[in-house]
């Protein structure tokens, strides 16, 4: 899969990933390059259903297991229909969520053996990865006021025990430290300006000379 790049931006409950989203691909497009913007669990019709089983209802509807597969259908429609078409044509994509979140929420939040999780990933994906991911990171006591100020309704996740917010916030920063190739940790607690002025200048980091 060659032509576009494909980024990610990851992290807890109430980081800010889909206001960055947004302002990264819009600076992208001021700067000429053709970028598609989508999210995880969804992005894709079949995906955006399994979604919904997924964000509300019981917190204990499903097995962790049941979970990870989920969303591991969700992305395999995801990829082959979104993703993978984008980056052939040359367009960037940039993701709110991907395997990131699995490994964070389904590992190390309700405790399922990564080497699975990445065996999984194998057999669903090979060596399918972003090119570039953003970790937002904040407390998780302030992500979690945010979220719930959403009142979005999809708030299965937001209910779970703030143990198992900060298991999944010390996930995504040991995933990006084992990854710092391909990871950027940003700090979320900072204002929106300013987040979006670090990610340009990783951005321009990573892919040098594409956006001076
Ligand atoms: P969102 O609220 O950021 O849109 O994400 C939806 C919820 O799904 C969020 O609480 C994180 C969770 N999630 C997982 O548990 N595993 C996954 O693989 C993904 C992509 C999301």
């Amino acid at each position: 899969m060659t032509g576009g790049k494909f980024i990610t931006f990851e992290g807890g409950e109430g980081a800010g990933k889909s206001t960055q989203v947004r302002r990264l691909a819009t600076a992208m497009a001021a700067a000429g390059q053709p970028v598609l913007t989508t999210r995880e669990p969804g992005g894709a019709a079949g995906a955006e259903q399994i979604r919904s089983l997924l964000v509300s209802g019981a917190i204990d509807r499903w097995q962790p297991m049941s979970e990870a597969l989920l969303n591991y259908a969700a992305r395999a429609e995801h990829v082959a229909q979104t993703i993978e078409p984008a980056l052939r044509r040359g367009d960037w994509v940039v993701s709110d969520r991907f395997a990131d979140s699995t490994l964070a929420y389904q590992g190390y939040g309700h405790g399922l053996d990564p080497e699975k999780l990445k065996s999984l990933h194998h057999i669903t994906l090979g060596d399918f990865q972003p090119d570039l991911t953003y970790v937002l990171d904040l407390p998780v006591e302030e992500g979690l006021r945010r979220a719930m100020a959403r009142g979005d309704g999809e708030d299965r996740y937001e209910r779970m025990g703030i143990d198992f917010h900060n298991r999944l916030r010390d996930g995504f920063l040991e995933i990006a430290g084992a990854d710092p190739e391909r990871c950027v940790v940003i700090d979320g607690t900072a204002d929106m300006d300013t987040i979006q002025q670090s990610i340009w200048a990783a951005l321009q980091h990573k892919f040098p000379g594409r956006f001076q």
